[in-house]
């Protein structure tokens, strides 16, 4: 059965949270989407949980057209602050993620690039989020999801295991082609270097 909370509660605890700190993330953008999207043309791209956005600003500063969505209003005014400080444009949006891949579906909206960087969704979640996710990849596009492995217990990440990931939860993408489901180790959203693993999947 799902546990999730409800998107008021996750916007309250993170709103407190990015207000407390100028930056709760390091500002580089994770290092193996970097490397992924090398040779990729730019086109639209979703960042689900953009949190302050480091993968977001890196798209736009990389002609990627922008979707940033958290329920955090503060992380996200945080990502306007510092594109309007580059020059940049990300559309910001603030709503509960769930509700947006809903409302993107029956919209047939779909994305070049979808973005799910260190998300800490129960595992009873895991496979209806990357199904969702894996819908608004459009054709040719890919699908991008990295999260705290549970190696990282105790050393990075969320101190809990029930946060922590392992890579059966990134196996099933309905609809795509896995083509990488790995670990990495190296600093994954803040500085401290743990294990991670991540997916990158296409729509052929
Ligand atoms: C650990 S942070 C990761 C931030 C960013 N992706 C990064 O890698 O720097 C998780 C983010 O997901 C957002 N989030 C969690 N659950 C959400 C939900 N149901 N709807 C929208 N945003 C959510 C939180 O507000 C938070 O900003």
């Amino acid at each position: 059965m799902s546990s999730r909370p409800p998107s008021e509660a996750v916007a309250a605890q993170w709103d407190e949270r990015y207000g407390d700190q100028d930056r709760v993330w390091r500002a580089e953008p994770n290092e193996i989407l970097v490397d992924l999207l090398r040779g990729t043309e730019a086109g639209t791209a979703v960042d689900l949980g953009a949190g302050e956005g480091r993968n977001s600003i890196w798209l736009a500063e990389h002609h990627w057209q922008v979707t940033a969505v958290d329920a955090s209003k503060v992380g996200l005014a945080k990502v306007s602050r510092y594109a309007d400080e580059a020059g940049l444009s990300v559309t910001t949006l603030v709503q509960d993620l769930w509700e947006f891949m809903e409302v993107s579906k029956i919209n047939d909206r779909r994305f070049d690039l979808v973005v799910l960087a260190y998300l800490q969704v129960p595992e009873a979640d895991r496979a209806e989020l990357l199904a969702q996710a894996a819908g608004l990849v459009a054709p040719g596009g890919h699908l991008f999801v990295i999260a705290h492995h549970m190696d990282s217990l105790g050393i990075s990440g969320p101190p809990e295991a029930a946060r922590l990931f392992v890579e059966s939860d990134l196996a099933a993408v309905p609809g795509l082609t896995r083509e990488r489901l790995e670990l990495w180790r190296g600093p994954s959203d803040q500085a401290v270097s743990g294990t991670d693993v991540f997916l990158w999947a296409t729509r052929v």
